[in-house]
């Protein structure tokens, strides 16, 4: 295993996949040409869109890369209780509402085999781990595999089947990775991962709530390997942010929230009107319910209505600034 990818980085800062926009080629390459480490997010792209954006990041970077993907679930047979939070969220928003529920795997096998093709340095996933047999065919081809863990049982799992481990703490912004249990994934700051974590001999990245040049070198000494981050580089020029969330990022001063309400999936966000009124309702019935409220956040985007758009957001997001990836990235490095 080689995982000079990660120890030889000039700066120790990865920027996370982010799904759902955020994560263009544009972004990944700069950050890559900063020093740092990128990562594509191939969560809801056809596995051609993520064939041409790794051709993209290819032209735009010499640097290696890491790609995402989405680890699929099981198909849930709970319409009843679909239908109760759709006529839940029918209360809140206009916009038209699916009929009956949707599922998806994301495309899973397809985009491993164009990963197997493309031997990416690093394929990282979320929502679950792959089978031993995924690992292994995806490094033949010389990728590196890391794995996600919010809790004990599994980072124990990351470093069995793993070459590196992600730690996400519950500060994290976005969805929490919990591959093995998303009921309790959302409880252990980055710092307590952190030092579960190293006790394993494997690179360790921290991720969630990395916001500030102390916060990178705080998690540095505590031996990350590197911090990975999400919400800075949502206000990155280079970032495809909808422009609704990127103004709520720069402008807003809430608080965030663990909730379900977008996705069936527990993710931290900016506190809005929808949290409010929904968080206590959804069911954890993900992707069904992220396909049930597509429409509405995105005729919340186009009407600029941040109380009607999920806002993911860490905690640290009042940090936010415009700036370019090349500044976030030498901004965050500066105190090492
Ligand atoms: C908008 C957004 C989208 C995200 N999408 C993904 C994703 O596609 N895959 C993934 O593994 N993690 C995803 N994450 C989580 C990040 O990998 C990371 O854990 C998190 O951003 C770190 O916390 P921070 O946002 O406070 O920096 C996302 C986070 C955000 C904010």
């Amino acid at each position: 295993m080689n995982t000079d990818v990660l120890a030889n980085l000039a700066r120790p800062i990865v920027l996370a996949p982010m799904a759902g926009g955020p994560s263009t080629p544009e972004l990944c390459a700069a950050v890559c040409n900063a020093g740092g480490f990128g990562f594509l997010a191939s969560g809801y792209h056809s596995p051609d869109e993520l064939s041409a954006q790794i051709a993209r990041t290819r032209a735009l970077t010499s640097r290696p890369f890491g790609v995402n993907l989405f680890v699929p679930g099981k198909r849930h047979d709970d319409t009843d209780a679909w239908l109760q939070y759709r006529e839940h969220l029918s209360q809140l928003v206009d916009a038209p509402l699916p009929q009956s529920p949707t599922w998806s795997d994301d495309d899973y096998e397809k985009k491993v085999a164009v990963l197997v093709n493309a031997s990416v340095p690093v394929v990282s996933f979320t929502f679950g781990n792959p089978t031993p047999e995924v690992a292994d065919r995806l490094r033949e081809q010389g990728s590196l595999i890391a794995l996600n863990a919010t809790t004990s049982e599994e980072v124990a799992a990351a470093a069995e089947l793993g070459d590196v481990i992600i730690v996400q703490g519950k500060e994290a912004g976005g969805h929490r990775a919990s591959p093995l249990d998303e009921a309790h994934g959302a409880n252990y700051s980055t710092k307590e991962l952190l030092n579960m974590a190293t006790d394993y001999g494997l690179p360790v990245i921290a991720a969630g709530g990395v916001a500030t040049a102390q916060d990178v070198r705080a998690l540095i000494r505590l031996g990350a390997k590197a911090v990975q981050v999400g919400t800075r580089f949502l206000t990155a020029e280079e970032a495809g942010t909808k422009s609704t969330h990127r103004a709520a990022l720069l402008n807003l001063e809430r608080e965030t929230v663990l909730t379900r309400s977008f996705s069936g999936r527990t993710a931290r966000a900016i506190r809005n009107e929808w949290t409010d009124a929904l968080t206590k309702f959804s069911p954890s019935l993900y992707p069904e319910v992220h396909y049930l409220t597509a429409e509405a956040r995105k005729q919340a985007n186009a009407q600029g209505n941040f109380e009607h758009l999920n806002l993911w957001a860490g905690t640290g997001y009042r940090s936010c600034t415009q700036a370019s990836a090349e500044e976030i990235v030498q901004e965050l490095s500066a105190e090492l």
